[in-house]
């Protein structure tokens, strides 16, 4: 059986730790420019109906360096969902594929892409959530901290894709987690829901980010309007007046509070250019490990590990 990534809890917790064990041996080989090439005579295609930076650049290369081809399908060439049916293109690329990684708006067409495909299929970001993204941010904390021990991690803003895959790692992973949003921004209640029965991690939804940040190890923030709702940016902005991430909230969080964002950040916006530039940011770290978490989770899913 084949095993597709389109959700973090598609892996069980063993198989969590196992590939971000396996991301760290990937990093150190990476880092020593070792001749690694377990993805040689293989190919990925890399389907992406949104923008990236990150996702692009760090799939593309980041499976280069492990040996392999990847092939960049721009919106212009496969419009999922439009030019013909997400059943027929799965079948299809599965035929000249290894890997097929995907960037799309609703998250039903990876799913249905994932049960057609014949191959292994990895979710770079739906509508819904982005699972590489949090792998590659817990792999962070870890690396920074040493271990994941009383983990407190608050989110200030939307509750959005970011937010959905927070909450389904924290349905594997026991941490704190706290969702600081506005009242018409929350996240979707299943998902919180999903996060809570899972009974590992304490949940919750505050309104107050002043109040939800103290004794915070992790700040971390997103776009007030992610792609498919930038022209809501305006309309959004008063809703979240209170919730952009400033020296004053940092200094709310306390001293050992590390702040992270996924990238792209609307400095001045969601947080300030002060804290982005401060000693306690941390996001270049986190999207380099973008590439390393990712390489391990496409050797997992390739049966390379
Ligand atoms: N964080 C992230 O996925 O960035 P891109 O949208 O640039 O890929
Ligand atoms: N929430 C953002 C994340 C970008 C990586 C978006 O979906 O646009």
């Amino acid at each position: 059986m084949k095993r597709d990534f389109l959700h973090v809890d598609d892996l069980s917790t063993e198989e969590i730790w196992q590939v971000l064990e396996l991301a760290r041996d990937v990093k150190a080989r990476f880092q020593r420019r070792e001749d690694y090439r377990p993805f040689r005579n293989h190919s990925l295609a890399m389907i992406f109906n949104k923008q990236s930076a990150r996702t692009r650049v760090s799939f593309e290369t980041g499976f280069y360096r492990l040996g392999g081809h990847a092939i960049y399908l721009t919106p212009q060439d496969i419009e999922i969902g439009k030019r013909e049916a997400v059943k027929d293109i799965a079948r299809v690329v599965s035929r000249y594929n290894d890997l097929i990684m995907a960037r799309l708006f609703d998250h039903a067409h990876i799913e249905e892409l994932a049960a057609y495909a014949t191959v292994p299929v990895i979710n770079a970001l739906t509508d819904y959530n982005h699972p590489c993204q949090i792998m590659a941010d817990i792999f962070t904390i870890r690396e920074k901290r040493g271990n994941l021990d009383d983990l407190k991690i608050v989110y200030v803003g939307d509750g959005n894709n970011i937010v959905h895959s927070w909450l389904r790692l924290a349905a594997r992973l026991p941490f704190h987690f706290v969702c600081a949003c506005p009242e018409r921004y929350t996240p979707e209640e299943a998902t919180v829901a999903l996060a809570r029965e899972a009974g590992l991690s304490t949940i919750a939804i505050d309104h107050d980010p002043m109040h939800a940040v103290r004794d915070a190890d992790v700040v971390y923030t997103d776009v007030w309007a992610s792609m498919g709702q930038k022209h809501e940016l305006e309309e959004r902005r008063p809703h979240f007046a209170n919730f952009q991430v400033n020296e004053a909230l940092m200094a709310a969080a306390g001293p050992s509070a590390v702040f992270m964002h996924c990238l792209p950040a609307q400095r001045d916006i969601e947080v300030t250019d002060a804290v982005m530039e401060s000693p306690a940011s941390i996001v270049f770290d986190q999207a380099e490990n973008r590439m390393h978490v990712q390489n391990a989770i496409m050797l997992f899913l390739a049966g390379k590990c």
